[in-house]
Order: structure tokens, then sequence, then C-alpha cells
């Protein structure tokens, strides 16, 4: 398998495909992180706990940043230490400069640095726009934006002071900026969302750019329809199910799995050349799926 994907074919990905006993592929492939820290925001429920555990399995030490559970955050870090790799969990609220700076201070004091951010805490406060309130547009902003502008200055400033050590990546760090399909697929409802993802578009691209000369590797994974809380309502019934699924060519709704397999990659040197790129996640949501038979 790590042989496969450090030479990847097409036959690989053919046979992958065709063997019955190999269509829910391994999340991450052991020891291909192995020694780098990871912190995941927002990592105790949905695509940011399937991200944590993806990468403990492929052998980093993760932090699990989370706000509110406890418990949760806390059964995130025992699978995650399950992989034989070391686990701790951080409550920070990423919108909160000084927390966000305390989570760096205590993440670097217990790992001694930051490989690896994956800046995904991310919420919805949905509202038709007349009815949309300050509190709801800041709080979206907020967290969602301003969230992963603090995280991501933080792990600058981290990878920068500690430079590359070739024995763990080749690259100084990586940032993994959690986008969506709505940084490019405008949302009536969501005006609040829909900004903030685009705005992740030019922050993720604007920062690529300027420190991608220090090795610094920042990228976006844009998921579409995932199976999380977040959009319960879009799945949980089979009404809601099947009108989803016009939206989705590939006919099924995500899992964090397809999530967090992107993510893996993006982390690691696998993709030492990807900078600044949006991977889209979506099962060809992003593919104007109307136009198959409109237009
Ligand atoms: C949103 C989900 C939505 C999906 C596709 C995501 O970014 O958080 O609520 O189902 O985009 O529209």
């Amino acid at each position: 398998m790590l042989a496969a994907l450090q030479n990847p074919s097409h036959e690989d990905v053919v046979v992958s495909q065709t063997d019955p006993e190999s269509t829910a592929p391994k999340l991450a492939i052991p020891g291909l992180l192995k020694g780098q820290k990871a912190l995941v925001t927002g990592a105790n429920s949905g695509i940011g706990r399937g991200v944590a555990l993806a990468l403990g399995e492929a052998g980093a030490d993760v932090v699990v940043n989370y706000v509110v559970d406890d418990d949760a955050a806390q059964a995130v870090v025992d699978q995650i230490e399950g992989f034989g790799v070391r686990a701790l969990k951080i409550k920070a609220d990423v919108s909160d400069e000084t927390q966000v700076v305390a989570m760096f201070k205590q993440m670097i004091k217990v790992f001694g640095t930051v490989d690896i951010l994956v800046a995904n805490a991310g919420l919805q406060r949905d509202a038709a726009f007349k009815e949309m309130t300050l509190a709801e547009w800041n709080k979206v902003i907020g967290v969602n934006l301003t969230g992963q502008f603090l995280c991501a200055r933080e792990a600058v400033r981290e990878f920068s002071r500690r430079g590359v050590v070739p024995e763990v990546s080749c690259a100084t760090g990586k940032i993994i900026c959690m986008s969506s399909v709505h940084q490019e697929i405008p949302w009536g409802g969501h005006a609040n969302y829909a900004s903030s993802k685009g705005g992740i578009k030019q922050l993720m691209e604007s920062l690529a750019q300027e420190v991608a000369p220090l090795k610094i590797r920042v990228n976006a994974i844009a998921p579409g329809a995932i199976r999380t809380p977040i959009n319960i309502s879009a799945w949980k019934t089979p009404d809601a199910y099947h009108s989803l699924m016009k939206l989705v060519p590939y006919g099924r709704i995500g899992e964090p799995e397809d999530i967090a397999r992107a993510a893996v990659w993006l982390a690691s040197d696998q993709s030492d050349y990807v900078v600044g790129t949006t991977l889209f996640v979506d099962g060809g949501m992003t593919l104007y799926p109307g136009f198959a038979t409109g237009g």
C-alpha cells in the first residue's frame, strides 16, 4: 500500500477500485506522518474529528482543539492514543486571540513544536438576509475566518522560528485550511457562511504566496456535503437525502473519512509540490449538476 502511494500509477487505482476487499480504503498510511506534531481545530466532532484520527493513525502526535463538549474531545484523544501516538486536548475559542496564543504555547511546551495545522473549526448561523443579526454575522466570520487567520499566524511564527527539520518533513510546515464548496457556490440564506468561506480562499492563497519561499505549504480542502452534525437536516430523512443527491453527481453523501484521507495527503511530503491549491472533495457538487440535463 505504501509502495503504491509512493509511486502511484493508473493500475494501482484500478486494482483498488475493483477489488471488493478494498472498497473501504484505510484511513491513513501508518508511519506516513511519523514524528510530526499536528494541531486540528474543532476536532471533537465531524470533519475535524475524522481528520484528527487519520493524522494520528498516520503517526502524528495530535492536539485535539475544541470549545464545547470535553467528553467528546477526550474520546477523540483516547482513540488517537490507541494508534500508539500522543494526543492532547486543548480547549480554546479560535476567534479569541489570547486563547489561540495560549493554545500554541501549550502545544509547543508539551510537544516541542507544530508541524501541521489543520484550521478546521467552523460553524453556521443561518438566516434570511433581512433577518440576519450582526451577532450572527460576526460569530460566523469570527470563528470561520478570523479563527483561521489567528491559528495560521501562530503556526507561521512557530514554523519560521524552527526552520526545516529534514528527518521530519521536507517542508518547514504545512497548513490546511478547511474551506467549503461555498467558497465558489453562492448560498442564499447563508450569506455569513459563504462570505467566510470566500474569505478563506483569499486568505489561503495570499498566505501561500507569501510563505512559500520559507518552505511553508498552505493549501485548502473544500468539502461538499459531508455527513456531520452541521448539516444533519440535509441528510437525516430519506426525503432530505434524496433532494441532496440532486446536487451530488457521484450519488452519495461524503463521509468525514473522505476529507481525512485528503488531509493526510496534503499534510504529508507526498504532496510536497502542492502549494496554494484548493482540493475539492465534493462528489462533483461544484460541477453544476443541474446542467447535466438543463442549460
Ligand atoms: C456546509 C454544509 C453543506 C455543504 C454543501 C458545507 O460547507 O457546512 O451545511 O451541506 O457545504 O452545501
